[in-house]
């Protein structure tokens, strides 16, 4: 009888489990941010859990019209911007940039780059709060990588990411995403880590 009972609370247990996650065999699709997906991202931007660590400039913002208007203005707009969808909603945004020995980023980044293909940096929110706290920021993550290797660009082979110390969130689904921290950082004022996802091994520097 207790045994039975046990055995009930435990199956509860499972299944309240596995409803609070999004399952990811719903395939995650990646597209191109185009103009029809620039009100919902202003949106995301509003959100507080996304101001507390993400670039609220106006310039960031003016980025984003530039890319959706083709870039027609003359900008220093570096990134691509991609949005990902699942069940047919929008959810999540991620900015890519290209890492080159002559970018203006950290020297440390540089010993990091690529010796046999292209590096891209990631940028990643999850502005849909309904796929928020899912269990669907690590598995977006490994499916963007796959996506850009496979459809974007082949030449691609190394990521690099860079959460801010204060978002432990952000640096645990970047760890079970596969990304490794190389180094640590400071960019006005704040300490960062560096974490890299790469085909071979990967260099990790003394951490103080
Ligand atoms: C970072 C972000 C993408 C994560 O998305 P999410 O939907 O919250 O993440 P998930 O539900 O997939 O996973 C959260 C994981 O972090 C863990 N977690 C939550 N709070 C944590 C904390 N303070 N410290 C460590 N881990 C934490 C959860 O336990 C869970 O881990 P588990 O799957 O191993 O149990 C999302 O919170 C976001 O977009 N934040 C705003 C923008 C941002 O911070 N972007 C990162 C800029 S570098």
């Amino acid at each position: 009888m207790i045994q039975n009972t046990v055995k009930s609370l435990l199956l509860i247990g499972v299944m309240v489990g596995s409803m609070h996650k999004v399952h990811t065999m719903d395939k995650i699709h990646f597209e191109k941010v185009t103009i029809a997906h620039e009100k919902c991202i202003f949106d995301w931007l509003e959100k507080p859990h996304v101001q507390e660590f993400w670039d609220n400039s106006q310039k960031h913002r003016d980025d984003i019209i530039n890319f959706v208007n083709s870039r027609k203005e003359i900008c220093e707009g570096l990134f691509d911007y991609w949005v990902g969808s699942i069940e047919g909603n929008s959810f999540c945004l991620v900015m890519t940039s290209e890492i080159l020995s002559t970018s203006n980023v950290p020297d440390v980044w540089k010993t990091h780059l690529s010796k046999t293909g292209k590096t891209l940096s990631l940028d990643f929110m999850i502005g849909n709060e309904n796929y928020l706290g899912k269990g669907l920021a690590a598995p977006t993550l490994e499916e963007f990588t796959l996506f850009i290797k496979d459809k974007i660009d082949k030449s691609v082979d190394t990521f690099f990411i860079d959460p801010n110390e204060n978002n432990p969130r952000a640096k645990h689904v970047y760890a079970k995403a596969g990304f490794k921290v190389v180094t640590e950082f400071i960019r006005n004022g704040d300490r960062f880590s560096l974490m890299v996802k790469a085909p071979g091994p990967i260099t990790i520097a003394a951490i103080d």
